[in-house]
């Protein structure tokens, strides 16, 4: 699977998001998070992202590892505001911006 790290935090390009062909990058309110359950590898992706925040989970540095088990968290955990995960949706654009993050996120400085 693919994984949004630190750089799309407060960026939000969303250039991404069209590029998905299974429509399974989910926009929080800092950043993007791709359901690794969803994913189908394709690195559409990450190639359009104009500051390179995504990354296939093989080649994250060691910097940025926490992101892939919080790209899970994010729709494993019930966030801020709402009653239940989200699950795996079967597309983004079926459930819209979720307007929360995860609380690694939330809290995330640079
Ligand atoms: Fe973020 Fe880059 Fe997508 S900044 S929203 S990962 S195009
Ligand atoms: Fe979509 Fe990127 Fe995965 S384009 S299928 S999230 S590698």
């Amino acid at each position: 699977t693919f994984v949004v790290l630190s750089p799309c935090i407060d960026v939000k390009d969303t250039a991404c998001v069209e590029e998905c062909p299974v429509d399974c990058i989910y926009e929080g309110s800092r950043k993007l998070y791709i359901n690794p359950d969803e994913c189908i590898d394709c690195g559409a992706c990450a190639s359009v992202c104009p500051v390179d925040a995504i990354k296939s989970t093989r080649i994250v540095p060691a910097s940025e590892a926490e992101f892939i088990a919080d790209e899970a968290r994010f729709f494993t955990d019930i966030l801020p505001g709402r009653d239940a995960p989200i699950g795996n949706p079967g597309g983004a654009g079926k459930i819209g911006p979720i307007g929360a993050d995860t609380a690694f996120v939330a809290s995330y400085r640079r």
